[in-house]
């Protein structure tokens, strides 16, 4: 199965379909006698980096340096469903999904759920209007101006807008993956993972003893997760975990590389 470039060919997407508009726009203007139709205002460009708003995504305070924050986040309330508290109720995954469905997808049941909708439906939209959102626009309790600065907005705005994975090209509900190249995976994990994760993936116990959690238990328990963290990279991880952004890595690769390390222990 083939899948589209992620980040790059997102952005020049949304470049040719803001020119299909315009020309479909000017195509539609009727006859040449008719007063020309004033264009709205365009909404102003906005200049960060998709792949650092994927890991804020993540744990925005880890990037930002921020202390965690404390309480829960204002809208935590609206829901009984998940009962986390403090700082977990701040991250964007936790209402909306590693996934990116929100409650249509993985955090549609089990512990993570909230009932609140996902923020696939965004993608696509002018990155302007995604940061009036994270700044409370819609809805003042989604207000994030309090504790992120301008840049870090924006760089989730744009990877909302540009940078998100479609994880159904990827992992089916039953958390199998869609295709992939289990042979092309280990390749791609003896050389880049394994230096770090060991040639198991066992080297880093992000668990405790009595329960650990290895890459192979995250890529079979949580296969949205580990695409999320390939792409964007691992918040506060120390030695830094390179993201897909700095192997240029395809959705196909992160699809063999998935494949391959739910055979892991
Ligand atoms: C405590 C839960 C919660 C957290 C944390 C949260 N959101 Fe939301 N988000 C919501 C809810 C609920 C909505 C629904 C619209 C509304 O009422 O504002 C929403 C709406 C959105 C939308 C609009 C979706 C659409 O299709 O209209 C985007 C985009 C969004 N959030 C992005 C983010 C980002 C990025 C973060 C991290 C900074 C974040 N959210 C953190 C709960 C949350
Ligand atoms: C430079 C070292 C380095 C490389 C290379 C690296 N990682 Fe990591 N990775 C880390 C560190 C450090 C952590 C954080 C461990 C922690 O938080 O306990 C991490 C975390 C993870 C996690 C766990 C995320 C979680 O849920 O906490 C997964 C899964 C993972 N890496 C997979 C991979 C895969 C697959 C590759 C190859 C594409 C890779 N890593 C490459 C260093 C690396």
């Amino acid at each position: 199965m083939k899948h589209h470039a992620v980040r790059t060919g997102a952005m020049r997407l949304t470049g040719v379909g803001l020119a299909l508009i315009l020309a479909a726009c000017q195509t539609a203007t009727p006859a040449p006698t008719a007063t020309p139709v004033p264009s709205p205002m365009p909404l102003p460009e906005l200049t960060g980096d998709p792949v650092r708003g994927g890991v804020l995504y993540d744990q925005w305070w880890k990037v930002t340096g921020a202390e965690a924050p404390s309480g829960d986040q204002p809208l935590w309330q609206t829901q009984t469903s998940n009962t986390r508290t403090g700082a977990d109720t701040w991250r964007c995954k936790e209402c909306h999904g590693w996934d990116y469905k929100g409650v249509e997808g993985a955090y549609g049941s089990g512990s993570h759920k909230t009932g609140f909708e996902g923020i696939f439906a965004a993608a696509g939209r002018h990155p302007f209007e995604i940061l009036a959102i994270l700044k409370g626009g819609a809805n003042p309790g989604h207000d994030f101006s309090t504790v992120m600065d301008e840049q870090a907005l924006t760089d989730l705005a744009l990877f909302v807008a540009q940078a998100q994975m479609d994880a159904a090209e990827l992992v089916n509900a039953d958390k199998t993956p869609t295709g992939g190249d289990a042979d092309k995976g280990k390749i791609m994990y003896e050389d880049t993972c394994a230096a770090c994760h060991g040639p198991q993936g066992t080297a880093i116990n992000f668990g405790d003893e009595s329960e650990p959690e290895y890459v192979g238990t995250i890529a079979r328990d949580n296969p949205w997760e580990l695409a999320h963290k390939l792409l964007h990279g691992q918040p506060g991880s120390d030695p830094f975990m390179p993201s897909a952004a700095s192997f240029d890595y395809t959705l196909d690769d992160v699809a063999d590389l998935l494949l391959y390390t739910q055979e892991l222990p």
